[in-house]
This record gives C-alpha cells, structure tokens and sequence, in this order.
C-alpha cells in the first residue's frame, strides 16, 4: 500500500455524465449555469459536454451552444467526450482544448453504447488521437464496465488491463476506470486498480464510480490508498449512462469533496459552495439530491 496522496484532483462531470442520462431535455442556459457554478467552486477539471449523435444522446445536442455560453476561468480545464473523427471536428470547431474518448472492457456493453465492437472502437480513436496530438489537444480515454457489466455480468480483470494498456499506448495521457453500474466493492477495486497499474503509470490513471450500490467512497478510499489521485464524480450525485441498465448516478462530487477535506487531503474545492451548487442543481432537476453531505447540511 503506498501513502495516501496529498492532494487530489476531482474531475467534475455533471454537465456530461450527469446530464446525459436526463429524460427531460435541460435548457442550454441551466447547463452554461451549472458549469459556472462548477468553476467558481475551485474545481480544475470539468468535463463540460459530449460532441456524440444527437441520435443517440438527445440531451447533449446542444454541445455547441453549451461550449460558446460558459466563461473560461483561466487554470480551468474543459473537456468533451467525443467518439470518432466526426465529434473531434466539432469539438475543435467549438474550441475544445482537451478531449475524451470512450469505450470499454466488455464488448457487449461497447456494442451497446458504441455500435462497435472494442477494436472497432480504438481503430475509430486512431485518427482523433492523431488530429489531437497535430493540434495539441490533450486526450483522456475511458474505460468503462472495469467491475462488472450490465450484459455480459463478470469481466476479467485481463480485459480491463488489456484496454487500459491500449489507450494508453494509443497516446491517451489519462485513463480513467469506470464502474459503470456501480456494482464494484473494495477488494475488487483495489484489485483491478493495482492490475492496471502493473501496465499504465498510476499517476496516469484516475477512477470513475457509479454509486448504484453506495460503494463508491469505499471504493475510492481503497484506490486513494493505492496512490490513485485523480477522482471523478458529479455534483448533487447525478448521472448515468442511457446504454448501461440499472445504473444509477456518479458518487456525489459534495461527499467525495467531504471525505477528502476531513482526511486532510487539498483538493482547491470550496465544499460550502459545491453543496449550494448541489442543492440548486437538484431543484432544477426536480428531483433529490443524492449526497449524503448536502442533505445533512441543508436539513433535508
Ligand atoms: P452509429 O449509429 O453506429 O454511427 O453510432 P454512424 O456513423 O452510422 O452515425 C449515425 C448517425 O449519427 C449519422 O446521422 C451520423 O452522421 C451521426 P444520420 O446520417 O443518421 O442523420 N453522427 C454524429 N453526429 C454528430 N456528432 C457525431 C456523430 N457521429 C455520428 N460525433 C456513435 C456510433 C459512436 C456515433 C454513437 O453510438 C454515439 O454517438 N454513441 C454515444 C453514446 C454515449 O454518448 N454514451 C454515453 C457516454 S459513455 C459513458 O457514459 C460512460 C462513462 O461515463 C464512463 C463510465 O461510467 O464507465 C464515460
Ligand atoms: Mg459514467
């Protein structure tokens, strides 16, 4: 076990991950709001929107407006999912500095999201990385279904490791792990972290966890406590993914925030103003928060 790391960097991504999944479409304006709010709570990373078919994420068609409406904070960095070449033009026509790209360890659930198999996929991420590197866009890449996956149920950890490595040495700079449907626990976690890590450096690693289960803090105390330091997660615990059954919001990025301030951890987050920006998230949702903190604090 390696120490704890000092400080953390959590990866806010309610205006994608935690949209994405809502039914009613949200005005552009709520979405440019939400991401100022984000920004004015200190946080360094916020994965702003997705540059995918409109066909098959409805909620997110408005990318460009979205990306035009929200003050740049200087030191603050925007992301976008994008899932081939066409969504890298869009993304760099709007003025993307970094970029995601996504797939996963199962090919079921690939099939599903994507419409392609999981070599498919990085053959369709080959060219974005390329047009990235030539125009000095940082990319992440994503990995998704790492503890479990809603078709196929187990995936080998051999799986996970396997397309980790590849998107890594595809030019990823960082790979996050994803529990898509949040049905990991500790030992697991730590497990399928400590094998990634035998093949990508963990300071390029960053984990993703979907609380379905209301393991995710546990899961991430055992991944912080592996060297992880990189955490994402989305205000007012919202989130999930149209293409994974049964999955349900991203731990709440105001009980991430929460447990890190109490174990001394430096995040650059004002934990006061993230569950404010919670609790006004929820109301214009219309429906409850999910954290923990934000219910304690404002008595509901
Ligand atoms: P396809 O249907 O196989 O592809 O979709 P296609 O090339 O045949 O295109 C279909 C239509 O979409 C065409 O339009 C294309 O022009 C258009 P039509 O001619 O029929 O009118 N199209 C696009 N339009 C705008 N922007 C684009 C784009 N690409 C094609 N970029 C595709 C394949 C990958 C496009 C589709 O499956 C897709 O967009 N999927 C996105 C699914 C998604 O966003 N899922 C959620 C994100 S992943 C996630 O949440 C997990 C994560 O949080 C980690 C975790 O929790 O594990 C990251
Ligand atoms: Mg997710």
């Amino acid at each position: 076990m390696s120490a704890i790391p000092a400080s953390v960097r959590i990866v806010e991504v309610a205006p994608r991950d935690g949209l994405q999944n809502e039914k009613t479409i949200i005005p552009a304006a709520v979405k440019i709001e939400l991401i100022n709010r984000l920004s004015d709570c200190g946080l360094q990373t916020i994965e702003a929107t997705s540059f995918v078919s409109p066909r098959w994420i409805p909620q997110l068609a408005d990318a460009e407006e979205v990306y035009a409406g929200f003050t740049r904070k200087p030191g603050v960095d925007y992301p976008a999912l994008v899932p081939n070449l066409r969504g890298y033009e869009r993304a760099h026509a709007a003025g993307v500095t970094s970029i995601a790209v996504f797939t996963a360890a199962s090919e079921a659930f690939n099939r599903r999201n994507i419409n392609a198999t999981i070599d498919e996929s990085i053959e369709r991420f080959r060219p974005v990385l390329e047009r990235a590197k030539a125009d000095g866009v940082p990319v992440r890449g994503y990995v998704s279904t790492v503890l479990g996956c809603p078709y196929q149920g187990e995936v080998p950890l051999a799986d996970v490791v396997r397309v980790a490595k590849r998107l890594y040495e595809l030019g990823c700079r960082e790979i996050s792990l994803g529990d898509t449907i949040g049905v990991g626990t500790p030992l697991k976690a730590r497990a399928m972290l400590k094998a990634v890590a035998q093949e990508v450096p963990m300071d390029a690693l960053a984990v993703h966890f979907h609380d379905t289960y209301d393991q995710a803090l546990a899961n991430i105390l055992v991944c912080l406590e592996e060297g992880v330091q990189v955490v994402d997660s989305a205000v007012s615990g919202t989130g999930g993914c149209p293409y994974a059954q049964g999955a349900t919001g991203n731990v709440a990025s105001e009980d991430v925030a929460y447990m890190l301030q109490g174990m001394g951890i430096e995040t650059g987050v004002d934990l006061d103003k993230l569950i404010e920006t919670g609790h006004w998230l929820a109301k214009q949702l219309g429906k409850p928060t999910s954290s923990r903190v934000t219910r304690a604090r404002m008595g509901i």
